[in-house]
């Protein structure tokens, strides 16, 4: 069986997926990353690849542009594959203090879309990241050294020619970063009962006109899905250690 959207066989996506925008990267990330990597969907092209990582089963697809696209993909992968855990990997705009080049962990994503309140009885929902995720992804990059902030994200629905004064109200409410996907990925998972978040790479500044190199976006993506993926396994690994450990 599979869906409207995704092609995959129930049963040959895993319980936790990595989630790019880009299917490319996403192609991209399985090659490097995984073994066993097989190709599971293609539909529109929003390719997704399972394999394994240090042998734990993993899925890597793209979710496209946009919280619709990204609601789309989540809901089936929730509701039809059973997975458990997604972890967006994207980049963002900064505001603010934020650098290029910065990774930033969104624990809360605000956003102009109307898609959560279609869901809420019109009310607004504080979409949230995953506890349990947040905590995983910071202590893993403590670990390998890799700094991580902690931020409020901006998921827009207007790439081009949004409200004209909404970089002056990010900067005001403290929200570092303006992306197009989380706050619809929060609120599908919070429905849903699955854990979610998003990482994010800033890539360009809003308010100077600061862009990242072509390099530096590969290398910084791929330092987050290693990040992303190593973190996802971070109790996994503490359990054998500490069980090895009393052996
Ligand atoms: N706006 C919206 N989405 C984005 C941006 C941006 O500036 N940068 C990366 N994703």
């Amino acid at each position: 069986m599979s869906t409207p959207h995704i092609t995959a066989e129930v049963g040959s996506i895993a319980p936790t997926v990595l989630l790019p925008g880009d299917p490319l990267r996403a192609q991209h990330i399985a090659k490097e990353f995984l073994s066993e990597c097989v190709e599971v969907s293609t539909r529109r092209n929003m390719l997704a690849y399972t394999g394994r990582y240090r042998g734990e089963h993993i899925t890597i697809m793209g979710s496209g542009m946009g919280i619709p696209s990204c609601a789309i993909y989540v809901t089936e992968l929730a509701r039809v594959y059973r997975v458990k855990r997604i972890v967006r990997i994207g980049t963002c705009g900064g505001i603010g203090d934020v650098e290029i080049g910065d990774l930033l962990m969104a624990q809360s994503a605000a956003t102009d879309s109307n898609f959560n309140r279609l869901h809420f009885g019109g009310h607004d929902l504080s979409a949230c990241a995953d506890f349990e995720l947040m905590r995983d992804v910071s202590a893993q990059a403590e670990r390998a050294s890799i700094a991580l902030r902690v931020a409020h994200v901006f998921s827009t629905d207007c790439f081009y020619d949004g409200d004209a004064d909404i970089l002056g109200l990010l900067a005001r409410h403290h929200i570092s970063g303006i992306e197009m996907e989380s706050a619809g990925l929060y609120g599908v998972a919070m429905r849903e009962s699955i854990q979610a978040l998003s990482v994010l790479t800033v890539t360009d500044h809003l308010e100077r006109d600061e862009h990242m190199a072509p390099d530096q976006r590969e290398r910084g993506l791929m330092q987050m899905a290693e990040l992303v993926l190593d973190s996802l396994l971070i109790r996994k690994i503490d359990a054998q250690e500490s069980g090895s450990t009393k052996a």
